[in-house]
Parts: structure tokens; sequence; C-alpha cells
């Protein structure tokens, strides 16, 4: 029987507590299994994976894979510079040649939003976001609540700034959605240009232009990348400029508890969202975050698959 209400992990927005609570405490359970001398558990065995990468990673890539291999499942990883796709063939034709090869699920990244669901509209397999435009990564939040939650105990009212390029952050909104499910109060900080344009954002957080009043107090602070890729060079006037405004310094950290946790999804662009005495400090779990990321999607392959099994 599937311990999930959801049956494919599309975000987090509309996702259950009890579904988050199941996910975490799996992953915790699973965060065992790393720290032992043989990190591998039969549970996926028979179990086919297809990673569908269309856009750059390095972390979400490999610690899918890695968590997929500790679950003993087969791995196939499909990248599109060495794939059909450069010639010309359709999103939907790569997945129906994939899915031919009877593979049971499917993670993907793509710069598209509404991807995952789109293929899972198509599909019988279960299909992971790893990460869909600007929209949602789940399993990011996911592994940043996990982080917190280690280290704090619980989410429940617990202070969470984010700071950064929040109009261009799909961890930005899952985060939102997960963090504010579990009970955490949730401040955003971005420059007026980098603010998000959907006014969802603020109906349940709160948003702050003055990156000292943001990180106020807070139990943990995630600096986000600034996504360039994603905008054009008008947003910024420079990135001196954004360091000095919303760089998270030690200076700036000084207004958040004394205990707070500084996090960042990777990769980051050091001395400007976040300067690397921070990064490096007794304070970051930025590292922790990346081992968490391995449980996390070891937690959701596993759930998501057991619900499948039962159909
Ligand atoms: N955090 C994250 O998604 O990193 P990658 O882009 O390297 O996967």
């Amino acid at each position: 029987m599937s311990t999930l209400q959801i049956k494919h992990l599309f975000g987090l927005r509309g996702v259950s507590q009890s579904d988050i609570r199941t996910i975490l405490d799996t992953a915790m359970d699973f965060r065992q299994v790393l720290e032992r001398p043989v990190k591998k558990v039969p549970s996926l065995r028979g179990v086919t994976v297809v990673n569908l990468f269309f856009e750059n990673s390095t972390r979400t890539r490999t610690s899918f894979e890695l968590a997929e291999k500790r679950l003993s499942a087969d791995t196939i990883n499909f990248t599109t510079s060495n794939s059909s796709v450069k010639k010309g063939e359709t999103l939907l034709d790569t997945l129906r040649n994939i899915e031919a090869m009877k593979i049971d699920l499917v993670v993907v990244r793509h710069k598209g939003t509404g991807v995952p669901k789109f293929l899972a509209d198509h599909s019988k397999a279960i299909i992971v976001n790893a990460g869909d435009g600007a929209h949602e990564h789940p399993t990011q939040a996911l592994l940043d609540m996990l982080t917190i939650e280690q280290h704090l105990g619980s989410l429940k009212n617990k202070r969470i700034a984010i700071i950064g390029d929040i109009r261009h952050s799909r961890v930005a909104r899952s985060n939102l959605w997960g963090l504010t499910t579990m009970g955490a109060h949730v401040t955003l900080c971005a420059p007026s240009t980098l603010a998000p344009r959907n006014r969802e954002f603020f109906n349940s957080v709160h948003f702050e232009q003055d990156v000292r009043k943001a990180v106020h107090e807070a139990d943990a602070v995630i600096a986000l990348r600034l996504q360039k890729e994603r905008m054009d060079d008008s947003l910024l006037p420079s990135m001196r400029e954004y360091r000095n405004f919303f760089g998270i310094t030690r200076d700036v950290l000084e207004q958040a508890s004394p205990s707070a946790l500084i996090m960042h999804p990777g990769p980051i662009n050091r001395g400007v969202e976040l300067d690397s005495e921070m990064a490096d400090s007794d304070q970051s779990v930025i590292l922790e975050q990346v081992t968490n990321g391995v449980a996390v999607r070891m937690a959701v392959l596993f759930l998501l698959s057991g619900g499948r099994a039962s159909e």
C-alpha cells in the first residue's frame, strides 16, 4: 500500500502535511542507511528509473542517481547533449521511446514550467520533478526542511528568511509551500526587480526589502543563487551593488538568531549572494543539505514506487 496521497511529485504546492511528514520521516531512516559501512538496501530491486535532464545540474542529478543506486534500482541517465533531442525529436516522442523500454519512474529537469505534469498526463510512469523552470524544485525544499529539522527539532513556528532572486527561484517557491504547510514562518527578501510578480507569494508570507530586517531573529537564512540564465541584464545594476544590499555577510548575520543556520541550494556565487566566510563557517549546513538530498530522494523514490506497486 502507498503511504502517500500523491502519485507523482510535481511540486509541494497542495501536498498535505501528512505526505511531507511521511517523506521527511522516511528520509531520516534512509539517512541512517547512508551512515552504514554498506550504504545500500534492496528496496527498489527490479525497478528502472530514467533521469531525464534537459538543464544543467551537478547536485540534483548525481544525488538522484546515487539515491537510485543506494535503493538497488536500475538507472539510466539521459542528457540532451547526447540524445536525439538534438536531432529535433519532441519531448513526448523522447518519453514514449524511453517508456517503450519498460521503465517505472522518470526523474525530469526541464526549463519549461509544467513539464513534469505534462509527462505524467501522457505516460504511465511515475514522474518526479527535479526542477521545472522557475516553477518548483520539490526535492530541494524537502532536503532543506530535513536539514532544518535535524538541527532545530521541528519546523513549527521557526522563522526562515529566504533572500535573493525570488522571482526566478523554483527553490523559493517549493520552500514557501513546504515550509508554510509545516507551520514555519517565512520571510522573503529581494530587490524589487527580483521580487515575485505573483501575488500568491504574499498571502502566506511576509515580504521585506531590507535584508537586515528580513533576517532579524531568523532561525535559518537561505541565500538563493542569482539565476543569471533566467534574467536579462537590466534587472540588476551590478553584482557588487547586489552584494552590498542583499549579500549575506557577517554583519547581516548578526541580526539573526546567534545559532541561525546558513543555507544555500548551490551552486554558490561566492562573494555575491553569500560571503565565503559565511559559507564555510560553523553555522553553515550547506554540505549537510547535499548529504540530506540523497536521503530525501531515496525516500521520494521509495514511497512513490510503493504507491505504484500496490495498484
Ligand atoms: N540545487 C540544485 O538544484 O543544484 P544543481 O543545479 O547542481 O542540481
